[in-house]
């Protein structure tokens, strides 16, 4: 079964959707196989966010990330990756349809309330990163 990365960000944990956001998961029928609830260092956080160390927004993000508690799950399911994609929504709150996690919860660029892997390259490397296995 295909699997993964999803971590809901410190600004869904600290407005309560947390709750929400696994209902939507589970609705869904995807399967939560692994969860933890804590404040990720920012050695992690950069390294999760690699990819984009030469952006304008990087510092700023990572140091939001870093700041407080977030969810990160190992979520497994038929083609979840593109699946918790569309379910999660446009990454700019202005044009995430509603209905999806962003479209309904999100009105700022850099606190979007949930990440998910946008690859199986990206899933691997992700879970690997923040649960140190696949
Ligand atoms: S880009 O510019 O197309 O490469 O960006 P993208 O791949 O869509 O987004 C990469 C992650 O950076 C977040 N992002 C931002 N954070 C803060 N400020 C600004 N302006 C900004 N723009 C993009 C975006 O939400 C992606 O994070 P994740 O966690 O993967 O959603």
């Amino acid at each position: 079964m295909e699997k993964t990365f999803i971590m809901i960000k410190p600004d869904g944990v600290r407005r309560g959707l947390m709750g929400e956001i696994i209902g939507r998961i589970e609705r869904k029928g995807f399967k939560i196989t692994k969860a933890k609830l804590f404040k990720p260092n920012v050695e992690l956080v950069e390294n999760h966010y690699m990819e984009h160390r030469e952006k304008d927004f990087f510092n700023e993000l990572v140091n939001f990330i870093a700041e407080d508690l977030v969810m990160a799950m190992k979520v497994e399911g038929e083609a979840v990756i593109e699946v918790m994609r569309l379910m999660i929504g446009h990454r700019d709150f202005k044009v995430a349809s509603p209905g999806t996690i962003r479209g309904d919860f999100a009105n700022t660029i850099t606190q979007n309330i949930i990440h998910g892997s946008d690859s199986l390259e990206s899933a691997k490397r992700e879970l690997n990163l923040w649960f140190e296995e696949f």
